[in-house]
């Protein structure tokens, strides 16, 4: 029976993948991915190269076939996320199911190289359990985790993700003026176009990084109020400069809870 592995590369640097992903590439004989500039006037998927780049550093030419299947285009900036989400992703399962059933023997071994970690805003889970459940083709499946985004940020920061005893929030940029509202002190933002922080982060810090593990890397930090417009210049500059940014940030209340709850039990 077939089988398919979902392997985690870790966030940039090719130094992110763990031993076990290296192990599992070792004996994969088709790499699926999609590949968005299939699907648009771009030029190259710079996350498709990298994959690419990737295998051929652990795998001798001719070992194995990459299969690069045209990313179904969907609408960024949908007026119903959820079911448009959804959508694309039936379209994505239809096309991976095809092509599982056309390049992979009965036997074969496959694999889907995903980002940071395949559990972490990544839609690869849903997609094969939805190609299973189209019922044309069947196969076996394993999850090999990878360092995330987030993870990378913490470290280049050399900061702890969580400070003692506080929650961590992780969240996209559409959500954030949610999680403020709640009165959360540590909130991860991932999947941000535009990076226009609510007034409420105003008196947060801001551990910021771009492109983190790759030669493009950025890092900033420092209180919102100080950072915040600093961050946006330089984000700016970079998108224009490399068409494309992909960035993270950490916003952690300036006061901890542990010192709010030293000045209740001191008052
Ligand atoms: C679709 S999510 C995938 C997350 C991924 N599965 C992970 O474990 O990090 C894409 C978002 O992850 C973040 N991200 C991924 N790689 C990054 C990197 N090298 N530098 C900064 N942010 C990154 C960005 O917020 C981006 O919008």
């Amino acid at each position: 029976v077939r089988h398919i592995r979902l392997i985690g590369i870790g966030a940039g640097d090719p130094e992110h993948l763990t031993l076990q992903a290296v192990r599992a590439l070792a004996g994969v004989e088709v790499f699926f991915a999609f590949d968005k500039a299939r699907s648009t006037d771009r030029p190259a998927d710079p996350l498709v190269e990298l994959r690419r780049a990737l295998i051929e550093h652990h795998r001798e030419p001719g070992t194995y076939r990459f299969v690069a299947l045209e990313d179904p285009a969907r609408d960024r900036r949908p007026v119903d996320y959820l079911d448009t989400v959804a959508d694309w992703h039936g379209r994505r399962a239809e096309l991976l199911s095809d092509a599982i059933e056309r390049e992979l023997g009965t036997d074969g071994v496959g694999a889907i190289l995903v980002w940071g970690d395949p559990g972490l805003y990544d839609s690869t889970i849903r997609i094969v359990e939805r190609v299973l459940a189209l019922g044309r083709v069947n196969f076996g499946w394993e999850v090999i985790p990878g360092i995330t985004s987030i993870q990378a940020l913490t470290a280049r920061h050399r900061i702890p993700l969580n400070r003692a005893g506080e929650e961590i929030v992780i969240t996209t940029a559409r959500r954030l003026p949610e999680s403020l509202e709640q009165g959360h002190r540590n909130v991860v933002v991932m999947l941000d176009p535009d990076f226009e922080l609510p007034e409420a982060t105003s008196m947060m810090n801001i551990y910021w990084g771009a492109y983190l593990g790759t030669p493009q890397e950025l890092l900033d930090n420092g209180s919102v109020a100080e950072a915040g417009a600093r961050i946006a210049r330089r984000r700016r500059q970079a998108r224009a400069e490399h068409g494309w940014i992909m960035d993270t940030y950490l916003l952690r209340s300036a006061d901890s809870a542990a010192a709010t709850s030293e000045i209740h039990s001191s008052t």
